[in-house]
Formats: C-alpha cells, structure tokens, sequence
C-alpha cells in the first residue's frame, strides 16, 4: 500500500470499522466524488415536479457520483433503478440505518421507479468477529427485512433478497467482476492485509454485483439500465471499485452506477458512527419509548459541559449531537431553525431540547415505522 492510500485507510476507515473523525470533505476531494449544489437540487426538484427532501436541502445527503447523468438519462424518457442494501449484523436497525432507506423510499416515490435491496449475510459472517453463524446471519437479514419493509416501499416496485437465496443470479455477474479486479487494487481500496480472510477479498465483488440490472432478469425486459445507489459514505469503496470495472463488464462495458452518499447519525458521545454501536447509545427501531428516552437522557452528550457553562455561552449547532440528532428527523424548517435560535443562545436548555428530541424520536419509530404489520411481525 502506498503512504497516501494507508492514511486514507487510516482516516476514511473502512467500511467495516470506522473510529476517529470524518473528513467529509476529505473524502470527496480525494476520492473524486462531488458535492451536491444548489443547482442539482433544483434539477432534482424540476424533474420530480416535487420538493427536494429536506436532507438535500440541510446538505445531509452531500455528495454524489453521476447523478447528472442519471437525471439526463431520465430527461431522455429512459428507465434507471434504485439499490441499495443491509449487512444483518443485529436482531433490528437503529435510527441510523434508517436514513438511506428513508431517503431511497422519497426517490423511489419521486421517480416511481423499481427498487433492489441486497441483505448480506454472507458479509456479516465473513466479517464478523463474534461467532455469529451462517444460520443465525440469514436469521437475521430476514428480521433486518421487517424493519425495512416498514419504512413503506411501494411493493409492486421493490425486490428485498438475501445473497444467500439469489446467489443464482448474482454470482456469474460476480465472476465477471472478480476476473476484473487485482488483489493489489482492493488491498488499497478496503485496506485488505495478509490476515484477511479469502470470503472477505472476494466479497466486494457481490456487493457490486446487483449494481447491473443484468442480474435482475425478471425485473428489466432492456439491457444495461441506470442504476442509483443511495448510501452512506461509508459504502463508497464498494462503488468506486464497481464504477472502475463496469466499462470493461458484459460485450460492450456496462453502464458505471451513480451514487449519492450521506453523512452519518453521529454516536451519542460525538462525531463518531459505528455500525455494530454500543447498544446503550444507538436507538434501535425496536426501542420502547421509555428505552428512547433513557438512552437520549442519560447518554447523549450535549456541547456544553454544564448548565451554567451553555446558560452563558449557548449550544454549539455545528457539534451538539442532540441538535445534529433534530437536524436529521425534526423536518419541519421553521421548527428547526426557532431550536437552533434559542438552543444557540442559551434561551433553550440541554434539558429541553433532549425533552424536544425524545419526543421527535418516539414519534419516527412509533408512527414512522410501526405500521400495523410490522408490529405483528415484530411479536
Ligand atoms: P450496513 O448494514 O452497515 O448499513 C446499512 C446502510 O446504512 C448506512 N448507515 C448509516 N447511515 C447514516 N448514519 C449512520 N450512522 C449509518 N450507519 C450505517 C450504510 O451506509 C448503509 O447504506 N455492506 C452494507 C450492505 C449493502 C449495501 C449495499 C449498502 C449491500 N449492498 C448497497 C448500501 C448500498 C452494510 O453492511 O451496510
């Protein structure tokens, strides 16, 4: 590995760990991705013919790959897909995992176009530390599915699958893709070591894979469709490799995925995120409201040490966790903007505004996600 590619490694993570702070902006400018301006949210809004969701706007979905070219594509009266995905490495989702779901439903209904969703047992247990078998993996992506299936898909437009149960379709696609692919090259993007363990180093190549709509033949009657790939940053390794094979993939080359990346739901005591999380400081959706508003009291840490010390210099916005916690699912603008007036002066207390947060939380996992059936399947 280069210098410059370990400390990336060092400071982006890799899709498996991340620890230490997010440059986001490090990470597009290195990586070649670009960020999402004012102009592309207007041409997202004048081609939905519908508002832009609220995390464009507040710039949490920030960064992006092709998304122009899907948008020309669309202008031109051609069809492109959404995907996206979940590796089951708990019984349920936490708040987080919610938000490339939640944003890919308002893509799916403001471009009314088909949806695939990859579980991935056989990532979690390739990676995983604990002793989580293949049985209790493939257990979990079907739970994983529930909550997912609860965030309101449009059912006639979306295929949830487990790699495990579409292998089928998935792997001559992989094949392709494994031929294309170096050790070298995914020792420097994933940050692969000579203890890594084969599963691992041939994985990628099954998370790119449903990124061609090659491998969904009863979905696409055409060939080679756009697809876009809502996530967090996080997951960017995985398509930067696919977009760097697609060209020379199929006959002809296959289209590159676009991409459009978000920035994390911090952990509560800072800008961290992790993805297996310490259970008592990342709310899952099958948190009870009393479970909500224990964690959110005693756990989540505001900017300011003391009351006396935010009485007198007031909430920091840009770090306070409680207020990025409301930037994320408080979606009312004015609402928002009148907490971050008063919290930023002092006016609004650190008690206040975790009261605020507790109830804006309870509302999304109890009204949000528990639509009838997923409260019987969640039994
Ligand atoms: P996983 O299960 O780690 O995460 C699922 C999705 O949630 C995003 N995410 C977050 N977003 C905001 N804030 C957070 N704190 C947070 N934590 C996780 C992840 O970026 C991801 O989009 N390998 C993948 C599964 C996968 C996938 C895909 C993801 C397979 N195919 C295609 C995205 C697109 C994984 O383990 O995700």
């Amino acid at each position: 590995m280069s210098n410059e590619q370990e400390q990336i490694v060092e400071s982006v993570q890799t899709p498996w760990e991340t620890t230490g702070t997010v440059d986001y902006d490090k990470l597009v400018d290195r990586f070649g991705a670009q960020l999402i301006d004012e102009n592309l949210i207007q041409r997202i809004e004048k081609i939905t013919g519908k508002p832009a969701h609220p995390w464009l706007k507040r710039g949490l979905f920030y960064s992006h790959r092709d998304l122009n070219r899907i948008l020309d594509a669309r202008e031109k009266g051609k069809n492109f897909y959404l995907y996206t995905g979940r590796g089951p490495s708990s019984n349920s989702l936490h708040v987080g995992h919610l938000v490339p779901f939640m944003f890919t439903k308002y893509l799916q209904d403001a471009f009314q176009v088909p949806l695939v969703i990859q579980l991935t047992e056989d990532e979690k247990y390739l990676c995983s530390k604990k002793s989580l078998t293949l049985e209790d993996a493939h257990q979990l992506a079907y739970e994983n599915a529930k909550d997912i299936i609860a965030a309101g898909f449009d059912p006639q437009r979306t295929f949830i699958f487990t790699d495990l149960d579409y292998m089928d379709k998935l792997y001559p696609m992989a094949l392709q893709i494994e031929r294309c692919v170096t050790m070298n090259q995914v020792r420097g993007i994933f940050g692969f070591t000579d203890d890594t363990n084969i599963g691992m180093v041939a994985y990628p190549s099954i998370q790119a894979a449903p990124s061609f709509s090659e491998c969904f033949p009863f979905i696409f009657q055409e060939k080679n469709v756009h697809c876009l790939v809502p996530c967090a940053i996080d997951q960017d390794p995985f398509f930067r490799m696919t977009r760097d094979v697609a060209p020379r993939l199929g006959k002809k080359g296959l289209n590159k995925p676009a991409v459009i990346h978000s920035r994390f739901l911090p952990l509560f005591t800072g800008p961290k995120m992790s993805s297996s999380g310490n259970p008592e400081e990342t709310i899952f959706v099958t948190d009870t409201p009393t479970d909500i508003e224990t964690k959110i009291k005693k756990y989540m840490l505001t900017s300011r040490n003391s009351d006396e010390e935010h009485s007198q210099s007031g909430g920091d916005c840009e770090t306070d966790v409680v207020f990025q916690y409301l930037k994320f699912f408080e979606f009312d603008e004015e609402k928002l903007e009148n907490i971050r007036v008063d919290y930023s002066s002092g006016c609004l207390s650190r008690e206040g505004i975790k009261d605020y947060l507790v109830e804006v939380i309870q509302k999304l996992v109890y009204t949000f996600l528990l639509t009838d059936s997923h409260l019987i399947s969640r039994k």
